[in-house]
């Protein structure tokens, strides 16, 4: 066998071997390349003379051409086998249904918050604020429960650490608020405190924390009649039934005298407790800096979970604390639902 022939053989089973594309571009610039082994010896052909370079010339022809064909034919091979393990490594299912995205909901406290204050807002009340820690002279003293009063043991209270000599809770209500805002604001006046508040019970209608909305109206001239009208119709909008049944039942709070627990008739007739209200106590407006002789004023104070639980048919109190998507996806709201009810807007 000629040297060239030998040499042609070399390349072409090389050539064969290659798995990569990469080394076969090595093998190229090798043979064919500007000094690759193949090109050097055409260029031999150039001190050949004429008889020589006609023979020789004829073969390395034939050796250039086998190995250009070679590798393109390897190259075709390479190029297919790795697009046919690209499309199986790749491969997409576009038959598969898509995956369901999962939207948040609105947690029916949220929603219920919302609603409640929607409507006592386009009543003409103003939002108010309170911190969760509160000292327990507003909590309690300010609100006409002075220290050993049974009322306080009513409220199981979280206490936390003394504040400059002050003893501080988790504000067992709202109603503190009023006290601040008395303090803050002259009157008239007429606000709501929504907030969270605190107490040391669990069981399956009680949770350590739960959610009121304080109202609190304090001007000249005010009396039980402006109270019932105005928690009629908030009851009667919050709930959507023009023709509910309210009724109040006399009670008592210390921070309010005279006292109503009211009652609202739902579904079967049975009456519900849902809520406290009554005339604000003297002693609550002056502890406000507010003069009973000449304002008068009422408050009511309801409870967010027990609003929703019977406005959305939610059984058990403790679900609401749950985190649990399902129960959230059943009984929570979509961020986009109309807040506004009873037709008003705030
Ligand atoms: N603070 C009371 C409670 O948490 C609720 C309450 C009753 C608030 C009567 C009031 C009211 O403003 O007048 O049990």
């Amino acid at each position: 066998m000629h040297d060239i022939q030998k040499i042609c053989q070399g390349y072409l089973q090389a050539i064969q071997g290659v798995t990569h594309l990469a080394a076969l571009e090595d093998i190229r610039l090798k043979a064919l390349g500007k000094s690759g082994e193949i090109s050097l010896l055409m260029k031999s052909l150039g001190q050949m003379d004429a008889e020589e370079r006609k023979a020789k010339g004829a073969e390395f022809n034939h050796a250039q051409q086998q190995i250009t064909q070679a590798l393109q034919a390897q190259k075709a091979t390479l190029e297919a086998q790795e697009l046919t393990a690209r499309l199986q490594k790749e491969w997409v299912d576009v038959t598969l249904p898509p995956r369901q995205e999962r939207l948040g909901h609105v947690h029916p406290i949220s929603q219920g918050m919302a609603e409640a204050i929607d409507i006592l807002k386009s009543m003409g009340f103003s939002v108010a604020d309170g911190p969760d820690i509160e000292s327990d002279k507003l909590n309690f003293d300010a609100l006409n429960i002075p220290a050993h009063h049974p009322a306080r043991q009513d409220q199981d209270t979280f206490y936390l650490p003394d504040q400059n000599g002050e003893t501080m809770v988790l504000r067992t209500h709202t109603s503190p608020v009023q006290i601040r805002t008395m303090r803050e604001k002259k009157p008239p006046l007429r606000i709501i405190a929504p907030g969270r508040v605190y107490r040391s019970d669990y069981d399956a209608t009680h949770t350590p924390t739960f959610h009121q909305i304080e109202g609190l109206y304090v001007a000249k001239g005010l009396n039980m009649g402006h109270l019932k009208g105005c928690l009629v119709e908030f009851c009667r909008r919050f709930f959507g039934r023009d023709d509910l049944k309210v009724r109040f039942r006399p009670a008592y709070f210390p921070f309010t005298e005279p006292s109503a627990e009211v009652d609202i008739a739902w579904e079967n007739g049975k009456w519900l407790e849902i809520l406290g209200a009554g005339m604000v106590h003297p002693n609550v407006l002056r502890n406000g800096g507010v003069d009973p002789s000449e304002f008068s004023g009422f408050a009511f104070g309801l409870g967010i979970e027990r609003f929703s639980m019977i406005k959305y048919g939610i059984e058990d109190l403790r679900a609401f604390y749950v985190p649990d998507f399902r129960w959230l996806a059943h009984y929570g709201f979509r961020a986009t639902d109309d807040l506004n009810v009873g037709g008003v807007s705030s």
